[in-house]
């Protein structure tokens, strides 16, 4: 198959194209880099190219199978509306365009879990959206236009993945908005105590990366249209994520618990699994304690390698 990955350099565009090529499929990379690295794509085989999804030229890359379209603005504090719609949905409109006008007969498009903001947990696809910031706006617009689409060309399906929160290899770009996991195992790593609002019982649906690359596949294979969540159905508390690593690390330091300066903050996420394992035929395959697990282990072999990144 032929597979287009936009926002391959990023934490999960990086972990679809990597594991698609490495099934033998013909995958072609595209990324600006300004926030995702080429060096996420190290160990890829297939064409990279970098490009902004506003303007590239999708024509000249020919007929795909499929696109997986992960790139968009996804720092949540970016308060430019105007440029966070431009990315996300105007660009996205887009690659639907050029879907229809190239015969690509599927695209699967990354949406999120921000799209219930203050929708009480478990969240289930059919219930009203309840976005908080504007990056939660733009993916409800996305799915919206995607539905819109694929009303008026129904040759070309989309499905749209909630993604609730996700960890796990090749994350490193995103610094402080990497995941919870991620800084609170660098936090241990380095010695220090891990430091946590208080009181470290507000819970997420932390969902690995590993996992979220077989629901995109489990979407490509799906005939129809439609939204659905990615997470484990699970609320795993900080508390809980701290227990496993220093589990792992053999730590023993206390958390250190400080006064939550911010006014909104989502105490909990957690998806409705339902939707997901019946229709679309997908579950997530690692409990987050064995997501964990493998991801430290993933961490600590590449941190015992010679720098790469
Ligand atoms: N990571 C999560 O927990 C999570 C949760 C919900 C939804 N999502 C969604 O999943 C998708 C992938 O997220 P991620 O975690 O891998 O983020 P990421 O920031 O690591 O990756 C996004 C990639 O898109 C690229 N990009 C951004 N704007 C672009 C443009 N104009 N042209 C070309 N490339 C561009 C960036 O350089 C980056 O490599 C995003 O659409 C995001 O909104 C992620």
């Amino acid at each position: 198959m032929r597979f287009l990955v936009t926002g391959a350099g990023g934490l999960i565009g990086a972990n679809v194209a990597l594991t698609f090529d490495s099934r033998g499929h013909d995958v072609i990379a595209l990324d600006h880099f300004d926030v995702g690295r080429r060096e996420n794509l190290a160990d890829f085989r297939g064409t990279i190219h970098s490009g902004d999804i506003r303007n590239f030229h999708f024509d000249s890359l020919g007929r795909f199978d499929g696109i997986f379209h992960q790139a968009a603005i996804t720092d949540t504090t970016v308060m430019d509306e105007k440029l966070m719609m431009s990315v996300n949905v105007d660009a996205f409109v887009r690659i639907l365009e050029y879907a229809d006008r190239s015969g690509c007969p599927k695209v699967v498009y990354a949406s999120s879990a921000a799209t219930y903001g203050k929708g009480a947990p478990p969240n289930r696809e059919d219930q009203p959206p309840q976005p908080a910031n504007i990056y939660a706006v733009s993916k409800v617009e996305m799915e919206k236009a995607a539905r819109v689409f694929s009303d008026v060309h129904p040759t070309v399906k989309t499905v749209g993945l909630r993604y609730f929160n996700v960890y796990g290899p090749l994350e490193f770009h995103k610094k402080s908005a990497a995941s919870m996991i991620y800084q609170l195992y660098r936090q241990i790593a380095a010695g220090k105590s891990p430091r946590l609002f208080k009181w470290g019982d507000q819970y997420r649906d932390f969902i690995y990366v590993k996992d979220v690359v077989e629901a995109n596949r489990k979407a490509f294979e799906f005939p129809g249209n439609g939204v659905f969540n990615v997470g484990t159905g699970r609320g795993t508390s900080f508390n809980q994520v701290i227990a496993v690593i220093n589990k792992v690390l053999g730590s023993t330091r206390l958390t250190d618990y400080f006064d939550n300066p911010y006014g909104f903050y989502q105490d909990a996420t957690c998806a409705d699994t339902e939707r997901g394992e019946t229709i679309l035929g997908w579950k997530a395959g690692h409990t987050p304690e064995e997501g964990i697990i493998d991801y430290i282990g993933w961490l600590r072999s590449r941190d015992a390698a010679p720098a790469r990144v």
